[in-house]
């Protein structure tokens, strides 16, 4: 594959799994997932994890990876390139493992002493990349382990950052995100 088609099928295999810290921005609130509780002085998770921006990023990326198995030939048309497909389990597990990697890198900013909103650098670019992936090779290992090609994993770890970035700031200057991270 060429190294444009490598990058088009990351951008596409990992759709599933950037739209949920997107969507958990827009309907977050509401009880937080750790209820309050605390280890070592500071929360276990925070006021950022709550249980309805959890469900509701799941929801999102699954319901964008099938609307996305759709699109996918008309798109693959016009691109040039066969576009993956997702099986429900894969859409299930990319979303919502970038919702648990998400969480877990709250869990360690807690940790290490970092308040809600904090920014960890790297961590906060990746955490939900590192989950979505595991989880999905967790769920759906064949579908995994052919879709994600050695030079596939290497897009996705130079473009998410990019992306990342990019989106955040975004959501930062149209109010929707406290911190441009
Ligand atoms: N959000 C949510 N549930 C999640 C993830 C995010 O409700 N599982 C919502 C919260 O309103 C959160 C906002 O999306 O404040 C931004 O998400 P994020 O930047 O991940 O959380 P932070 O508030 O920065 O908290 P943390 O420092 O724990 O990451
Ligand atoms: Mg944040």
């Amino acid at each position: 594959m060429d190294l444009v088609g490598v990058v088009v099928t990351a951008l596409w295999a990992m759709g599933p799994a950037y739209v949920p810290n997107n969507a958990a921005v827009l309907a977050g609130g509401g009880r937080p997932i750790d209820g309050g509780r605390t280890m070592g002085g500071s929360r276990l998770l925070g006021d950022g994890k709550t249980w309805r921006g959890t469900a509701a990023g799941t929801v999102a990326g699954t319901a964008l990876a099938l609307a996305m198995n759709e699109l996918a030939p008309t798109v693959g048309d016009v691109l040039g390139h066969s576009l993956p497909r997702f099986p429900l389990l894969a859409g299930i597990g990319l979303a919502l493992g970038a919702m648990l990697g998400d969480i877990g890198a709250s869990f360690l900013k807690r940790r290490s002493g970092r308040e809600r909103g904090a920014a960890f650098p790297g961590l906060d670019q990746l955490d939900f990349v590192v989950g979505a992936l595991l989880l999905a090779l967790v769920v759906a290992p064949g579908w995994f382990l052919a879709t994600f090609t050695r030079p596939v994993l290497v897009a996705i770890l130079v473009v998410t950052p990019l992306l990342h970035v990019v989106t955040n700031g975004i959501a930062y200057l149209l109010g929707l995100k406290n911190e441009p991270w």
